[in-house]
């Protein structure tokens, strides 16, 4: 293999340039070149792309967002869009593709795989932490901690005022951000898209937080849960009369300079991707599980549900007493 290509596709994640600088370097290293595409499948397929040398990723490993930019492209939904950004990649003598991001961009790899037999690898890079086939994504460790940090700056305020803080939490369907938020940040509830019961839930919040007399409390919920914060909020309001207070995280969780964890994961995981390739490897995505690199079928890393830790959960509802 002569030549590779890496894009960034999906939101942004914090380690995504570690990711990249990982691919070029490690690929640089076994003499093959690299072309950086441009925002994702939609610089694909407009041809948006430059050659990258070891030098062009020095100095990115600690900035957050992506150099080569990312998008959410609809044109890479059809097939024809599909077979311009396979062209562009022919004509660049390109013999495979990393793409690095999150489920979204994994089918779009999947797709150029299929009809247009070009070498692709993804690797995780998503804060949402919901793809199967690895223990973590990049970007996850650093959203948790960028959340955490806004935790503990609103339980001073909620302790002032005795006031009920309702947190809500990135992760798209998923509520892994949510369950470490809460439990490294003592929350006294948490709300899940995992929850089995939403409902009943609520009803034994609002009961909870009279009865056991707490002047404040933190309630983290994650966006995927039915109704989000706003619900939350809205239910322990009307049913028990005290103040409340809503506050969405938002956009925050995906920028910031990655940290260490997320930086080590994207290293390791872009040169796994470069081995991969030059194994002859293709349609999988790299990923660290069991102490090692894992390769997982693209399609498995969406059709299949990497559920929260259920020890966790049982972990955070016992300290929240
Ligand atoms: O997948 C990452 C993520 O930040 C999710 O947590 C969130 O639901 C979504 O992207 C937001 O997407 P956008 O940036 O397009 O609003």
């Amino acid at each position: 293999m002569k030549r590779i290509a890496v894009l960034t596709s999906g939101g942004d994640a914090p380690g995504m340039n570690a990711a990249i600088r990982a691919v070029v370097r490690s690929a640089t290293y076994h003499g093959v070149e690299v072309v950086g595409v441009r925002r994702g499948f939609q610089g694909l397929h407009e041809g948006d792309m430059r050659l990258l040398g070891a030098r062009d990723v020095a100095n990115i490993i600690q900035r957050g967002g992506t150099i080569l930019l990312t998008a959410r492209s609809r044109t890479w939904r059809s097939p024809e869009g599909r077979a311009l950004g396979a062209d562009y990649l022919r004509q660049w003598g390109v013999e495979g593709l990393v793409v690095i991001g999150g489920d979204g961009s994994f089918h779009g790899a999947h797709y150029l795989q299929e009809e247009h037999g070009i070498k692709v690898i993804g690797v995780p890079g998503t804060i949402d932490n919901d793809l199967y086939g690895t223990d973590h994504t990049i970007g996850y460790f650093t959203a948790v901690e960028t959340a955490l940090d806004a935790v503990d700056k609103l339980r001073d305020t909620a302790a002032s005022h005795e006031r009920i803080f309702v947190v809500e939490v990135m992760g798209r369907h998923a509520g892994h951000i949510a369950l470490d938020v809460a439990v490294a940040g003592g929350a006294e509830e948490v709300f899940l898209p995992e929850d089995e019961h939403p409902d009943q839930h609520i009803a034994e919040v609002v009961r909870s937080s009279v009865s056991k007399g707490k002047a404040s409390s933190i309630i983290i919920v994650a966006e995927g849960y039915p109704g989000g914060g706003m619900a939350v909020t809205k239910a322990i309001e009307e049913q028990t009369g005290l103040e409340v207070r809503l506050s969405i995280l938002g956009h925050i969780q995906r920028g910031g300079s990655p940290v260490s964890s997320d930086r080590v994961l994207a290293s390791r995981l872009g040169e796994a991707a470069v081995e991969a390739l030059l194994a002859g490897r293709s349609n999988v995505m790299v990923g660290r599980g069991y102490g090692g690199t894992t390769y997982t079928p693209l399609p498995e890393t969406w059709e299949k549900r990497k559920d929260v830790s259920r020890d966790l959960y049982r972990c955070a509802k016992v300290l929240s007493i």
